[in-house]
């Protein structure tokens, strides 16, 4: 585990689009964190341990929806729950991730549904795939929205890969996942998810690009590295996948605590005096508990 303190460059100043697009690890730039948050209080942790992007995933279908996949989740479901982690007004960029269906009708329902997204608090937008993609990416940064592209393991497209699995294992994949970068690329993504592919894939990709990409599952290469918030607070309910480092066990710890909080209602502990607004002696007088004892004050 490292250092749990946030380092003083957390301390800098709001995280914008421009700022990430050069962030490329070749040229010196410290790598880029990425975390999901899905709420307001979820935000002001991440920000107050000096993320730099917040991503509002598709991803609460999952982790707080109780989805088995992301497919349930719909726009307006997104809208909710980034309006609800603008609130908390992070410091680190806020991205919202497109569901599915919500960019895959036409061009002008994508373009909507980002700006719904971008009106809901989002400052990007997500979305997944290859080169299928380059219509929606391209309408939706015509409409001044940047764009994060979402690349290998896309988890709305579970049906077509059959379950969750590592991509572009060979090397004809490898190729197609490389011109899908460099397309999306050059129609303007701001930076890219790579997940659930190779390490080596994930670096040539990466040294291809001038824009950054993020991994989950993607090895060490990459100019960022992103994890889901429950994961690595060991929050989820599933067991987390290989590439999870859980850095906390808050699930076991709440369930601790909330154990203590149930067998202290049920041997009357809680709630003790210190836990109680006490009436006012003409009050206990009036209620007829005027017994002689003295009250602890009125409150
Ligand atoms: O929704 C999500 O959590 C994601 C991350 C896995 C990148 O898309």
């Amino acid at each position: 585990m490292s250092d749990a303190s946030p380092s003083p460059e957390a301390e800098r100043a709001r995280v914008t689009v421009p700022s990430v697009r050069g962030r490329k690890r070749r040229d010196g730039a410290e790598p880029l964190v990425m975390v999901t948050a899905y709420d307001e209080p979820g935000a002001r942790i991440v920000d107050a341990a000096g993320v730099d992007l917040l991503l509002v995933g598709d991803s609460v279908a999952n982790n707080v929806l109780g989805y088995d996949d992301t497919l349930h989740v719909t726009i307006d479901d997104m809208t909710h729950h980034v309006a609800a982690v603008a609130r908390a007004h992070p410091r680190c960029l806020i991205i919202g991730d497109m569901p599915w269906m919500s960019y895959h009708v036409s061009n002008e329902e994508t373009v909507r549904n980002a700006a719904a997204l971008v009106r809901a608090g989002a400052q990007a937008v997500k979305l997944e795939g290859g080169r299928a993609r380059l219509g929606a990416v391209e309408a939706i940064i015509r409409a001044e929205i940047p764009v994060m592209g979402h690349l290998g393991l896309t988890p709305q497209s579970v049906l077509a890969m059959g379950g969750y699995r590592v991509q572009a294992r060979n090397s004809d994949a490898a190729q197609a996942l490389m011109d899908a970068a460099k397309a999306l690329s050059a129609a303007g993504c701001f930076a890219f998810v790579l997940e659930g592919v190779p390490d080596v894939v994930a670096a040539r990709v990466t040294d291809a690009l001038d824009v950054p990409t993020i991994g989950i599952g993607a090895g060490p290469s990459c100019d960022g590295q992103v994890l889901v918030f429950h994961d690595l607070l060991g929050l989820g309910a599933r067991t987390p996948p290989k590439f999870v480092r859980q850095y906390a066990d808050l699930g076991a710890q709440a369930t601790t605590a909330v154990s203590a909080y149930a067998a202290d209602v049920r041997a009357g502990r809680f709630p003790g005096d210190a836990e109680s607004y006490h009436g006012s002696p003409e009050l206990r007088h009036a209620l007829g508990l005027d017994d002689g004892t003295t009250t602890p004050g009125s409150d």
